[in-house]
């Protein structure tokens, strides 16, 4: 069953402005593993793409990468910043269907979606089409982003942060379960590839406006189905958070730069040759 979610036009502009993707750092220990493992750099795909952010990070290292996604809306904005000649977007199509044909692909990444699959027939069809030493990377961050701050108030902030999550956390989807990370380490164990690896928790340090910082949390599912249940409490919400954290940084602009702490984990598998 596939959950249609990130389909409005205005949730896919907010995911374009503000979604971040893994740093290179992070995106070159998913290389460094395909190179490990013996894999070729021909063709990696994106599985539930969304605008492009993360796809467009592969082009560089694979002859050729195709980002795929259930939605239209995502898919138009990904299509609109495709600038690579080797990056195509799928039409339409969901992560337990793929459009490729068995052992074809060298790289199969899934950023911050995996969550929203139906992860047995996803995981399925990756081994179908991966290629013998071809890997599975799943990447995610959560919500509990910290802030911090050089004239000393990180904690001031970050306890108004947690106020927020705490406040979005009934919006949660029942889909996600308690824990992502959880989640995550679940099918990390069910995978039954000897060569893998899980990275539990690994920092990114983004700076970046304290408007993006919001922006970035205005993007979560669980921020959006607030919005979509009561717009007034969600905008009020959100506009006092940014009051408060401006407040404490002793400033009158959200355009003031802050350093957000992403909480990213991932897991790497390897389809082996005689599977
Ligand atoms: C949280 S967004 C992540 C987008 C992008 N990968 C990123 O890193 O920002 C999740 C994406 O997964 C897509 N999605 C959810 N379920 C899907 C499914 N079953 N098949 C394909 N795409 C799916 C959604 O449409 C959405 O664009």
């Amino acid at each position: 069953m596939t959950h249609r979610l990130y389909e409005g036009k205005a949730h896919a502009a907010t995911y374009w402005k503000y979604r971040i993707s893994p740093s290179d750092h992070l995106m070159q220990q998913v290389l460094d593993f395909l190179q490990k493992q013996g894999g070729e750099f021909e063709l990696a795909v994106d599985v539930g793409c969304g605008s492009g952010q993360g796809t467009l990070l592969l082009a560089k290292h694979f002859a050729s990468v195709v980002g795929t996604d259930v939605s239209p809306a995502q898919l138009e904005l990904a299509l609109q910043h495709a600038h690579k000649p080797n990056i195509t977007y799928s039409r339409q199509c969901v992560a337990e269907e793929l459009p490729f044909t068995d052992s074809s692909v060298d790289l199969v990444t899934a950023m911050s979606a995996f969550h929203w699959f139906d992860r047995p027939r996803f995981l399925q069809e990756v081994h179908r089409v991966l290629k013998p030493r071809g890997c599975l990377a799943l990447l995610n961050y959560t919500l509990n982003m910290e802030l911090s701050s050089s004239d000393g108030c990180s904690d001031a902030l970050n306890h108004i942060c947690r106020e927020f999550y705490a406040a979005l956390r009934p919006f949660r989807s029942p889909l996600l379960g308690q824990s992502s990370i959880e989640m995550y380490r679940e099918a990390f164990e069910l995978i039954p590839y000897p060569e893998k690896e899980w990275h539990g928790c690994v920092l990114n340090t983004q700076l970046m406006p304290l408007s993006s910082y919001m922006g970035l949390v205005e993007s979560f599912s669980c921020y959006q189905a607030l919005l979509k249940q009561d717009p007034q409490r969600a905008h009020k919400l959100s506009q006092d958070i940014c009051q408060r954290l401006m407040s404490v940084m002793k400033v009158s602009s959200a355009e003031t730069e802050v350093m957000v702490d992403v909480k990213y984990f991932y897991l790497l598998a390897c389809k082996p040759e005689e599977a």
